[in-house]
């Protein structure tokens, strides 16, 4: 099987009448042949299959994107929405991405719209919808208002500590910036009421007054 999988990457592995692993590249303009005839040799073949095998069973970018075709209504289509209570998911990390794809799909994080939307996906969708979202160009700054945004900037500073020096995000975390504001405080109300649960973010949420949301808000959307 992996033999199969490598020959459709254009990649021959032979035995040689001495068993000797030889890797024969197609696709290389002068076809090499490599014999090794090492231990350490033969170690670094089988590492080179597992990579192989490896990138086979990633995401598959393609499948994400025709499974994606669901989402453009509300998320827009280049993951850009333009509704400012559905957020932009293009550029968002496919970590987090995929994180709560599983959240709303087993209601941890409460939402009627994504619930049954996420429930019709199979963990494979999901990573495959995550990987083809994060590897679109983020939305641009929103701009925004100014002196809402100026007011938030003191805040923000204990924000970026975990999302990033411009809000970039990573990995589980978020990427905040030139997300909608109206979105970003809905859910930092969320946060603070407990209906969106988050070891992270509840208390942060409770230390925010309702005009320091706003103005947060205002200028993490505006990077
Ligand atoms: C009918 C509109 C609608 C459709 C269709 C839709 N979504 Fe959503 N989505 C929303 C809304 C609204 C939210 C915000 C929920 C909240 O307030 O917590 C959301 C939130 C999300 C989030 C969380 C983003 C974040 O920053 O935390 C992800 C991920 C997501 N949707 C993925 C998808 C995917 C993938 C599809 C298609 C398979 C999809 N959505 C289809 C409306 C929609
Ligand atoms: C200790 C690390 C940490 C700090 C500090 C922190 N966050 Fe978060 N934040 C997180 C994590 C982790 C999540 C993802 C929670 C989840 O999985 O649902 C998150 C999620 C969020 C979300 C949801 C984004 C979305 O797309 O739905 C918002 C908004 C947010 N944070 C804003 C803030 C703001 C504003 C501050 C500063 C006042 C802040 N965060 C400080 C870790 C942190």
């Amino acid at each position: 099987m992996i033999l199969g999988l490598l020959s459709e990457l254009g990649v021959t592995i032979m035995k040689s009448p001495e068993g000797q692993l030889c890797r024969q590249d197609c696709t290389a303009s002068q076809p090499r042949v490599i014999t090794m005839n090492t231990n350490y040799s033969k170690i670094k073949c089988i590492v080179m299959l597992v990579l192989f095998v490896g990138s086979v069973n990633a995401a598959d970018i393609n499948a994400g994107k025709s499974r994606a075709a669901a989402c453009q209504g509300c998320h827009g289509v280049a993951g850009v929405s333009s509704s400012p209570l559905w957020p932009s998911l293009a550029g968002q990390s496919a970590t987090y991405l995929e994180s709560q794809l599983n959240k709303f799909s087993t209601g941890q994080r409460a939402n009627e719209v994504m619930k049954p939307i996420a429930a019709g996906l199979s963990d494979v969708d999901m990573q495959n919808i995550a990987a083809y979202y994060a590897g679109l160009p983020p939305a641009k700054s929103r701009g925004g208002d100014f002196n809402l945004a100026q007011q938030g900037k003191d805040k923000a500073a204990m924000c970026l500590g975990c999302h990033g020096n411009n809000a970039q995000g990573m990995g589980m975390v978020p990427k905040l910036a030139g997300q909608h504001p109206q979105y970003l405080a809905k859910q930092l109300t969320d946060f603070k009421k407990g209906a969106r649960k988050s070891p992270q973010m509840n208390a942060m949420a409770q230390s925010l007054s309702e005009e320091d949301i706003k103005a947060v808000a205002a200028y993490l959307g505006s990077l």
